[in-house]
């Protein structure tokens, strides 16, 4: 039956059919959480955040809300229905018998935390303690999405523990350099430890039967393993990208279009032996475009990768950052409508357009497109 916009329903198979409901993010009351360990192994040596703390400058988090309120607007004028999370007060310490930290995070970005899989959105582990409780802050949706869509499931993985064993001692110096960061991704020693499960939604591609995972910082080997039992009747697909000193989260470095070609960071190949099932179903495995900034927006996580953080809302349609003329340009060549989207100033929140939203309905069905 088709979308109706009166009526809530659950579902999304994929990174690419056309796209009706969604979540955007918002930026209200963002914190830079204190140091942890997962989180300090993301933070580049010579970042801006490294020994900082405390709620975002207001300034910033009213710039990120009027970007996110202006694309949810976007969006709605193209007939997307847009949802928006309900922020819980991240100021507050995160304390469970095993841990403690001083703050939280925020309710930005979607992505990392909702895993869409057909008619169920599953809550990651998550991996950061100082995310631990951020699903709270889409309690609300969750709740009105069970009492409106009889057919939705709404699951949440194991709470993990996130004591000091889940977390290798040697990543937690802010001296390691990147040349040391480049050799431990390639032998796959993350911060992360095999203690329990681990995962964040973020690390996670939808392609129909199959979901391609990352294993890196914020996703361990039981994560993927706990992925492939929750989802038997998916194939679940590990992969690596050696090329990233700060693996975390697959959606600047492994982007799907449509069925059959797929954008890659050229700086984080997939590894040769890693693309059998791409090549033998002729997909494409495309190097993205540059980004058109050499370096992040002040107080941000991510890398310039974001320029390929885009959202998808049909197979012929995409989303792209405004300033991101490379990346536009190589959407245009590849015979797709850009939308531009002025997003860059929310960057530091967490991410860019694919991470601040979190899908919860596009058409289409389960395929396989791997056979
Ligand atoms: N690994 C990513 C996270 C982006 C969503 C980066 O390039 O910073």
């Amino acid at each position: 039956m088709a979308w109706s916009p009166d009526k809530t329903e659950v579902k999304s198979w994929n990174e690419w059919d056309t796209l009706r409901h969604v979540i955007v993010g918002r930026a209200d009351d963002c914190h830079i959480p204190p140091e942890e360990p997962a989180l300090e192994a993301k933070v580049p040596e010579d970042s801006d955040m490294r020994g900082q703390w405390g709620r975002r400058p207001q300034e910033t988090i009213d710039r990120a809300n009027e970007l996110l309120d202006n694309f949810a607007d976007q969006l709605r004028k193209r007939g997307v229905r847009v949802d928006r999370p309900t922020s819980i007060d991240h100021s507050q310490p995160a304390t469970t018998p095993d841990f403690h930290t001083d703050s939280q995070f925020g309710c930005m970005p979607p992505r990392d935390v909702l895993l869409t899989v057909g008619h169920e959105i599953l809550e990651a582990t998550m991996s950061y303690r100082c995310r631990w409780f951020e699903y709270l802050n889409y309690r609300p949706l969750m709740q009105q999405y069970w009492d409106e869509d009889p057919n939705f499931r709404h699951e949440a993985a194991p709470k993990p523990r996130l004591t000091d064993a889940d977390y290798h001692p040697d990543y937690l110096s802010d001296k390691i350099g990147v040349e040391k960061r480049l050799q431990w991704t390639a032998e796959k020693f993350f911060v992360t430890t095999e203690e329990e499960p681990l995962f964040d939604a973020a690390d996670v591609l939808r392609f129909g039967r199959d979901l391609v995972v990352q294993h890196g910082f914020t996703t361990n080997l039981k994560g993927i393993e706990w992925l492939r039992r929750h989802f038997p009747d998916h194939r679940v697909h590990t992969v690596n990208f050696p090329g990233d000193p700060y693996p975390i989260h697959i959606d600047a470095t492994f982007t799907p279009l449509r069925p059959g070609l797929i954008l890659n960071n050229p700086q984080r190949r997939l590894p040769e032996e890693q693309r059998g099932m791409f090549e033998r179903n002729g997909w494409e495995i495309l190097d993205a475009a540059q980004p058109a900034h050499n370096t992040p927006p002040p107080l941000c996580y991510s890398s310039t990768w974001l320029s390929m953080n885009v959202l998808v809302l049909d197979p012929k349609t995409v989303c792209v950052e405004k300033s991101e003329v490379y990346q536009a340009e190589q959407m245009d060549k590849l015979g797709m409508e850009v939308v531009e989207v002025d997003l860059r100033d929310a960057y530091a929140f967490g991410g860019g357009l694919h991470c601040c939203t979190a899908d919860v309905y596009r058409d289409g069905d389960c395929e396989d497109y791997f056979p």
